[in-house]
């Protein structure tokens, strides 16, 4: 076990907006951090003392970058495994490669979770279009199909509700490296914050209520409203899913949630900070922030219970233009991430409001 103390410098991969809020959680704990990223004019270098302008497989910086840090953390899991097997050479890297390896990879994702006796949506890994009409006569309509590697907020997917509509998914798609889900009619998407520190504890947030739009997310709602027996069964299938992969650092579980057996799939898992977490920054003593860096650093995890009832908005491109409105509003705490241009589809900011009861 490492313990850092306040003045040590946090390394992380990655310049987006969760890179931002993991330094400004980590300035507040008194660490410094060293942001690590490709590109220019990222969210978290306005935030940051220290910064890396190098890209993912450049050798010789990441050696340089790992002697100038304590510990190394990322804020999106498609940093190449290689990389983090480079680092960890130099200096302790949280989450280890190994649950890297597993969470950029849907078809490894899967086999691990159902491996460990959790529900998923019913798969098959296809690499050419015959073996697609085969699999799609197993699975049934509809179906997703997923690119295996480097999806996000619904990219690389395509639905296909018959055999007719597979040439044109395949095209799309464009890739040899294909997983076809079973398309679950869920009644309900949540996820669960799971943290896990080097000691072995672990600290859940009160799952969320995740509605999207456009395949972003839109709405997160915490507590998700299920009854909370039901929360307490997706806080459990998290904690486990932690546990087995000896985790260290804060991990997001999406789950698909139905009235008919198996009532949790779990859809995905993000081995970092997650946009459905948010709310905990104000919604909660320890933020998922917080949380991540007291995980990295060896302190002891902090309290999760919500103040009330927590509501975050994302802002998608222009809804940042309404600053004013949020800005005038009372009860809204609004975040920017900093970022010049408002693109359609792109993050942002968001707005967390709380509300008092917690039923
Ligand atoms: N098998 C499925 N059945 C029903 N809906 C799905 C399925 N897979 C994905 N979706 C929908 O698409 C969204 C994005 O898919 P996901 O696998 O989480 O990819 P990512 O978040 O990486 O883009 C999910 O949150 C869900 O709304
Ligand atoms: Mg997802």
């Amino acid at each position: 076990m490492i313990k850092l103390g306040p003045g040590a410098v946090i390394g992380i991969l990655g310049g987006g907006q969760l890179g931002r809020m993991l330094a400004m959680a980590a300035a507040q704990l008194g660490y410094h951090t060293h942001i690590y990223c490709p590109d220019e004019r990222n969210p978290a270098e306005q935030v940051t003392d220290r910064l890396s302008r190098n890209c993912y497989t450049d050798e010789a910086a990441l050696i340089k970058f790992a002697k100038q840090v304590d510990v190394v953390t990322y804020e999106f899991e498609n940093i190449p495994v290689a990389s983090v097997e480079i680092l960890r050479q130099h200096v302790p890297v949280f989450p280890s490669a190994d649950v890297l390896r597993v969470s950029q990879d849907r078809l490894q994702e899967k086999d691990f979770l159902n491996d460990i006796g959790i529900d998923t949506a019913p798969y098959k890994a296809v690499s050419t279009e015959i073996e697609a009409q085969e699999a799609l006569k197993i699975i049934g309509f509809p179906a997703v199909l997923k690119t295996r590697r480097l999806g996000y907020d619904g990219k690389g997917q395509a639905i296909v509700k018959n055999s007719e509509e597979l040439p044109k998914a395949w095209a799309k798609l464009n890739s040899h490296e294909i997983i076809i889900e079973a398309f679950i009619p869920f009644d309900m998407e949540i996820s669960v914050l799971a943290a896990r520190g080097q000691d072995g504890d672990i600290k859940c947030f009160d799952p969320a209520e995740n509605i999207h739009k456009n395949h972003i997310l839109d709405l997160s709602i915490a507590p998700a409203r299920i009854t909370p027996e039901r929360r307490q069964q997706a806080v459990a299938i998290a904690r486990k899913i932690v546990a087995e992969l000896d985790y260290v650092g804060v991990l997001a579980v999406e789950f698909f949630v139905s009235s008919a057996a198996p009532i949790f799939r779990v859809n995905e898992i993000a081995p970092r900070v997650h946009n459905s977490g948010h709310w905990s920054i104000e919604a909660c003593p320890t933020s998922q922030f917080e949380q991540h860096i007291r995980a990295i650093c060896g302190l002891p995890l902090g309290d999760t219970s919500l103040y009330g009832r927590a509501e975050m908005k994302n802002l998608i491109g222009d809804d940042i233009h309404d600053m004013d409105l949020y800005l005038k509003d009372p009860d809204a705490n609004f975040h920017h991430y900093g970022k010049k241009h408002a693109r359609p589809g792109r993050k942002m900011g968001h707005v967390t409001r709380i509300l008092p009861t917690v039923k």
